[in-house]
């Protein structure tokens, strides 16, 4: 909303979803309080089976689908997993596995090679395994982490790390680049917490100061430019949280756009948290990916721009943000049609400002966290 009058709504025009996330399961032996999941995770016990995998992923790359990412809860514990790798080869899918590394071994990571995975990335929780083992809630991850990361380097695979960001790690972002440089790491992603799921839930205990995040991004600059004058190739990718802009992100790149997400039991979803929207969505057992796509009210809900009210609507930037996170308006206004609260147009950006003064002050420790497992996920049932 910049002075713009023009409140024509454009026609969305459907491409092909380019890119499929296949969440093959929500079982996970961590515990992480940040987890994207939502809330109720262990209400969904009803996966798909691989008959019913293979069938989505055959549909996906029919359609135009090029990227497939395999991820969770934690795909390892699928059995599966490497028949879905080698459909996915024969298919002619770009694979990534996005594991935790717990489950993993050697002889596994030669396997999925052989059965031609693209890609594997593997998350840590800190630099050192106190912390690490702590916020995951093993004893044993770190060590299994590191053990895992320099398989994946020795089966021929570069080696992608992912770091999750928040008030209780960020400040040993310098420590954290270090013990990439000491594996061999070849990208790390340094990602600040985007609050969805648990995250959302725990977001006061989670959300950096904004001093925080200005000491780190500094530190990782600084570590950027030592790593390029010593001709390290390690490239260093660092993703700052939403709540600290003042326009929203493109969000999926637009709602139904590119991303279609399956969930364990075969929800398709425009993004991997629409599940808690108050929108009806489709299964796969019951529909084919075409009709979920392009037919089904749950996918064309948010498509183009009719659906904006104000700011968005008149706004001339709606081409570049698409109004923000669906998700993001839901959870911190309790309507999905408004514009993202991250943007400063937004009449809810007060929220937003709201959070960043509660990190300013926030003391809770990790103790004070909701742990992401069965036991808490109960409590979010609903009948
Ligand atoms: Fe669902 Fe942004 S995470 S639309």
């Amino acid at each position: 909303m910049t002075g713009s009058t023009d409140t024509s709504a454009q026609a969305p025009e459907i491409g092909p979803p380019l890119w499929l996330l296949a969440e093959l399961t929500y079982r996970c032996p961590l515990q992480c309080p940040y987890c994207s999941n939502p809330l109720d995770y262990a209400q969904n016990e009803q996966e798909l089976s691989t008959e019913q995998w293979v069938s989505v992923l055959r549909q996906g790359r029919e359609m135009g689908a090029a990227q497939l990412g395999f991820s969770g809860g934690e795909p390892l514990v699928r059995q599966d997993l490497p028949d879905l790798i080698a459909e996915a080869r024969q298919l002619g899918y770009y694979s990534n596995l996005i594991t935790s590394g717990l489950g993993l071994n050697e002889h596994k990571v030669r396997a999925f090679r052989d059965a031609g995975l693209d890609h594997i990335q593997v998350s840590f929780q800190a630099s050192d395994p106190e912390l690490n083992n702590a916020v995951a809630g093993s004893r044993k991850a770190f060590e299994q982490k590191l053990a895992m990361a320099r398989a994946v380097k020795e089966a021929g695979y570069p080696m992608v790390l992912n770091f999750v960001i928040h008030r209780h790690n960020i400040h040993q972002m310098t420590d954290i680049i270090d013990l990439c440089e000491r594996l061999g790491a070849d990208y790390v992603e340094l990602a600040t917490c985007q609050y969805y799921g648990w995250a959302f839930k725990n977001r006061e205990g989670l959300m950096p100061s904004k001093a925080q995040l200005v000491k780190a991004e500094a530190e990782v600059n600084q570590r950027r430019q030592q790593l390029a004058d010593a001709g390290s190739a390690m490239k260093l990718i660092f993703v700052t949280p939403d709540y600290y802009e003042e326009r929203p992100k493109a969000c999926m790149n637009g709602w139904g756009s590119l991303f279609l997400t399956v969930a364990p039991d075969g929800t398709a979803l425009p993004c991997h948290s629409a599940r808690l929207l108050p929108i009806e969505f489709p299964n796969v057992r019951e529909q084919s990916l075409q009709s979920i796509w392009y037919d089904s009210p749950g996918f064309n809900h948010y498509r183009g721009d009719s659906w904006m009210p104000e700011p968005c609507r008149s706004c001339d930037e709606k081409g570049k943000d698409f109004g923000g996170c669906r998700c993001q308006a839901y959870l911190l206004t309790g309507n999905a049609d408004n514009a993202d609260p991250v943007c400063s147009k937004s009449p809810s950006h007060d929220r937003i400002l709201a959070a960043r003064r509660a990190a300013d002050h926030a003391t809770a420790g990790l103790e004070d966290l909701s742990y992401r497992n069965p036991a808490n996920s109960r409590l979010f049932f609903r009948s």
